[in-house]
C-alpha cells in the first residue's frame, strides 16, 4: 500500500493579514513592512481585544470571593491550557513570568542553589545572552561554565564540541532551540538526550523557535523550556514549562503567602493579568488558522500543529525568494546556513553584512522607506564576538514572518540594492 503524502493547504494570507491591524501603517507615504519579527511580532486584533476586555470587566486581583476575582483565576487557568496545548505539557507544568529573562534568572538562581565547585554548565555561543549571562552567574559559586563552539562557515553548532564538553561533572546544559541571530535551527532532542546521558539537566531557549515551527515538550524530553508570547503574535510576557518533578523539587526564592503548590510557588507577586488573557488570544488565533488550513483537525493542538504546517511551507516559500535575490547584491555575505537543502535546519532569520556599509546606516535608510529590520547584536552577542563583527556593528538582521507576503520580499530587495548602491555617507 502506499502511502499518500498531501501537502499542507496555502496560507490564507489575505485572512491573516486582515487580523493584523498594525499592518496596513504608511511610514513616509510607503506601506510599514514589518521584518522585524524576531525582535517582536505584530499582534491580531483578538489580542488587543482580549487584553482591553479583561481591563473594562475582569480587572481584579486573584483569590478573591467576588465575581472580578474569580474570573481572574478562570482566565488565568484558561490561558494555562492554552499553553499547556501550544508546548504539549499539562497545565500545572506552565509558569507564567514577565519575559524569558527574568524567568531564566530565576529558575538558574534555584537551580543554583544546589551547584559548587566542581560542578559544570555547557553553554554555547550560538546562544541568545539569556540563555547565558543568568547560568554564568553561577560561576560565583565556583560553577565552571563551558562554551561550546559553532562552525564558522554556516553558524551550526559544533556538535563534536558539544558531545565531548558534556561530561559527568555536567548539571545543566542550556542551549537554544534557534538562533535569533543567524536562524540556525539545533538538535535539541539529540542535545537532550546527550545531556540526560550524563544526568544533566536541558534548559532549552525556544523564543526564537516557537513562532515558525511547533513544540512538543514531551517529544523532546527537555527538562524545562522557555519563549515568550510577544514573538509568536501575543503580548509582552515569558512562559516557562518545567517538568512536574522538577517544578515541585526545587526550592524558588519566593515570598511566604505564595504556596508551595506547582506552578504558584514560581509566580511571585500580581501577574501581569491583562497580558495572560491576551496569551490564550493568541494560542487561539494560531488554532483559528490551523483550522483554516485544514479544517478536519479537532482538538486545540491539532489545530495548532496544522497551523504550523501552512506557516512553515509559506515561510519557506518567502525565504527561498529573499535569499536569491540577496545572493545577486554585489558585496553582501549571508552568516549561516545558506545551501537549500540545509533550509530545514534554519528558520527565515537572515544576518547579513554589506561591504562598506554599516547595520546601522543600511537599517537606519530601509527604516525611512518603510522597512523595519534590526542592527547590532540582538543580545546574541556570544555569536557577533566569536564572528568578530561586534566591533563593526554586527548584523543587519532580516526576519520573516508568516503575516509577510511574496511583493514584501520583492520590494525589499530592491530597495536593499539601492541602499547597497548609495555612498555610506547618510
Ligand atoms: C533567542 C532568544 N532568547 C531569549 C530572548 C529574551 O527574551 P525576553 O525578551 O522574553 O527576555 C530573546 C529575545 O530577543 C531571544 O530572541
Amino acid at each position: 500500500m502506499s502511502t499518500q503524502i498531501t501537502a499542507p493547504a496555502a496560507l490564507d494570507l489575505t485572512w491573516v493579514r486582515s487580523q493584523f491591524p498594525s499592518l496596513s501603517q504608511m511610514v513616509n507615504g510607503q506601506p510599514a513592512v514589518f521584518f522585524d519579527g524576531p525582535g517582536g511580532t505584530q499582534v491580531p486584533q483578538c489580542v488587543v481585544d482580549a487584553i482591553s476586555d479583561y481591563l473594562k470587566q475582569n480587572n481584579a486581583n486573584t483569590g478573591g470571593a467576588y465575581a472580578t476575582s474569580r474570573h481572574t483565576d478562570a482566565m488565568i487557568a484558561g490561558a494555562r491550557s492554552a499553553m499547556a496545548d501550544f508546548l504539549g505539557c499539562d497545565p500545572d507544568e506552565i509558569v507564567f513570568g514577565p519575559n524569558m529573562t527574568s524567568l531564566t534568572y530565576a529558575m538558574s538562581r534555584a537551580i543554583g542553589r544546589e551547584l559548587g565547585p566542581g560542578d559544570e554548565i555547557v553553554l554555547t555561543h550560538l546562544d541568545h545572552d539569556a540563555n547565558v549571562s543568568p547560568w554564568r552567574a553561577l560561576e560565583e559559586r565556583g560553577v565552571r561554565i563551558r562554551m561550546v563552539d559553532i562552525h564558522e562557515d554556516d553558524c551550526t553548532l559544533d556538535m563534536d564540541d558539544l558531545a565531548r564538553k558534556i561530561t559527568p561533572r555536567t548539571k545543566i546544559v542550556a542551549v537554544g532551540y534557534a538562533s535569533n541571530a543567524v536562524g540556525t535551527i539545533n538538535d535539541v532532542k539529540k542535545i537532550v538526550s546527550l545531556a540526560h546521558q550524563h544526568g544533566a539537566v536541558a534548559y532549552i531557549d525556544a523564543v526564537h523557535y516557537a513562532p515558525h515551527r511547533p513544540i512538543d515538550v514531551r517529544s523532546l524530553d527537555c527538562d524545562f523550556l522557555v519563549c515568550s508570547t510577544y514573538k509568536f503574535f501575543g503580548p509582552h510576557m515569558g512562559v516557562l514549562f518545567g517538568k512536574r518533578a522538577h517544578l515541585q523539587r526545587l526550592e524558588p526564592y519566593k515570598v511566604r503567602a505564595n504556596t508551595n503548590a506547582i506552578p504558584n510557588r514560581w509566580e511571585w507577586g500580581t501577574l501581569n493579568h491583562e497580558c495572560i488573557a491576551g496569551i490564550t488570544a493568541c494560542v487561539d488565533y494560531l488554532s483559528d488558522l490551523g483550522r483554516r488550513a485544514n479544517p478536519a483537525v479537532t482538538g486545540r493542538r491539532a489545530a495548532l500543529l496544522a497551523a504550523y504546517e501552512t506557516i512553515q511551507q509559506h515561510e519557506r516559500g518567502l525565504f527561498e525568494t529573499l535569499i536569491r535575490g540577496l545572493r545577486e547584491i554585489p558585496g553582501l555575505k549571508i552568516y549561516g546556513i545558506t545551501e537549500p537543502e540545509g533550509f530545514d535546519r534554519r528558520c527565515p532569520t537572515l544576518a547579513v553584512r554589506i561591504k562598506g556599509h554599516t547595520p546601522l546606516l543600511l537599517a537606519s535608510r530601509l527604516g525611512d522607506h518603510g522597512f523595519f529590520t534590526w542592527d547590532g547584536n540582538y543580545y546574541a552577542l556570544n555569536l557577533t564576538e566569536r564572528l568578530d563583527v561586534e566591533k563593526d556593528g554586527g548584523f543587519l538582521r532580516i526576519g520573516l514572518a508568516h503575516y509577510n507576503t511574496a511583493e514584501e520580499v520583492t520590494r525589499f530587495l530592491e530597495a536593499l540594492k539601492k541602499t547597497a548602491d548609495k555612498p555610506s555617507g547618510r
